[in-house]
């Protein structure tokens, strides 16, 4: 066990923090980076993702905290000394190059024989489906296929590690998504560990075996996509990694099983312990409207029928709670097999399970930015 955990951790990042003057760009993070997995880093613009990225690659040093890699050091090694791979936003490939030629680069500099570049250029052509392109110079390809060139020369040398700093955010919607795939495909046949960076939630999601979020220069949590979407563990996150909806709830009282606490004339239950006065929160697709109170083993709000649009698969909904002395505005979420149209003059509930209850605390939320 012990031997599997040391292996696991091809990169330890300890306690970095890296500060620009007196502004704290990442403070104390700390990440085991797990061989082969594809772990995003995931956050709002300015949360510190590319600077973490910069001091992995070697480009920038920490102002706090070690870097190690297999046991070993790198914190203040130069980026040559690092066999890391580099993908960033933008293609950077030479223009005046034939892809071909654009992908034997990395080889020529470590000075690869001409025969063995070759080699290994045509299989990397082969493995991102670039074969026939070869010959062409960057700027007679799409961005897609710009894009999987500049993965083919980060791939090409074998790097123990590939950084990716958004590679995928200059494409269009359709494009994006189709390479999300050919990079979750490329990352499954390399057996290359991927730092992904980017602020696309979706994307973050469909990709990863672990997500890291980030806000303001703090890692907030790191778990695997379900997890961290079933579990988040501050309102920060269940806010920033998809949508949920939020009662304040008071009067809070702790059981064995959890807790509940009154929203208005309600009494909410959710799994946990929390102070008063605390948030339950529940996700949209959790929740379903009903026209009778149901008993009370479900949580269940009043609530007025704002809006009703039909998405194909889904119905949404937007709605207010009837009890709240505010106007809080929910969104639910049901499959369209289970919509029935309804009276909008009558009183509905929403009502979901007590176990598809998240709850957080009131506290420390100014320090978290939530
Ligand atoms: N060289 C620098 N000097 C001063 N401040 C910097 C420098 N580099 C980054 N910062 C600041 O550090 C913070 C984090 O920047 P960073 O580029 O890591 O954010 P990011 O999470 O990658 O954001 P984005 O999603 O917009 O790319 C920002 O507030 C940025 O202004
Ligand atoms: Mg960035």
């Amino acid at each position: 066990m012990f031997d599997d955990q040391l292996q696991d951790n091809q990169l330890q990042v300890i306690g970095i923090t890296r500060k620009f003057g007196s502004f704290t760009a990442l403070d104390d993070v700390s990440i085991d980076v797990r061989r082969g997995e594809f772990l995003t880093l995931l956050g709002p613009s300015g949360s510190g993702k590319s600077t973490l990225l910069n001091i992995l690659a070697g480009f920038d040093a920490p102002t706090e905290g070690r870097l190690v890699q297999d046991g070993h050091d790198v914190t203040r090694k130069p980026a040559e000394a690092r066999n890391f791979g580099m993908v960033f936003q933008g293609y950077a490939l030479f223009p005046h190059m034939s892809v071909a030629r654009n992908v034997a680069f990395p080889l020529r500099v470590r000075k690869v024989p001409e025969s063995e570049q070759k080699r290994r250029v045509a299989e990397v052509l082969e493995r991102v489906g670039l074969s026939a392109h070869a010959d062409k110079l960057p700027r007679q390809l799409s961005g897609g296929q710009q894009q999987r060139v500049a993965l083919a020369r980060a791939l090409v040398f074998s790097p123990d590690v590939l950084l990716l700093d958004e590679p995928l955010s200059a494409l269009d919607k359709n494009l994006r998504e189709q390479l999300q795939l050919e990079f979750q495909r490329i990352h499954r046949e390399f057996k290359t560990t991927f730092i992904f960076v980017t602020h696309d939630q979706t994307e973050a999601l469909a990709l990863s075996s672990r997500i890291a979020i980030f806000n303001r220069g703090r890692l907030m949590q790191m778990d695997g996509p379900t997890d961290i979407y079933t579990r988040p563990s501050s309102r920060f996150v269940a806010e920033f990694l998809g949508q949920i909806n939020l009662f304040r709830v008071e009067n809070v009282t702790s059981a064995k099983d959890g807790i509940s606490g009154r929203f208005g004339e309600c009494l909410l239950a959710a799994p946990g312990h929390v102070r008063d006065p605390a948030w339950v929160g529940v996700r949209p697709e959790n929740m379903r409207l009903k026209a009778t109170q149901p008993d009370a083993s479900q949580n269940a709000v009043p609530v007025t029928v704002n809006a009703v649009s039909y998405h194909g698969p889904t119905v949404l909904l937007s709605l207010t709670a009837a009890t709240d002395g505010t106007t809080n505005v929910l969104s639910a979420t049901m499959p369209a097999s289970e919509w029935t149209d309804f009276d909008a003059q009558k009183p509905h509930w929403l009502c979901w399970s007590r176990d598809d209850s998240l709850v957080f605390p009131q506290e420390n939320e100014a320090e978290q930015g939530a």
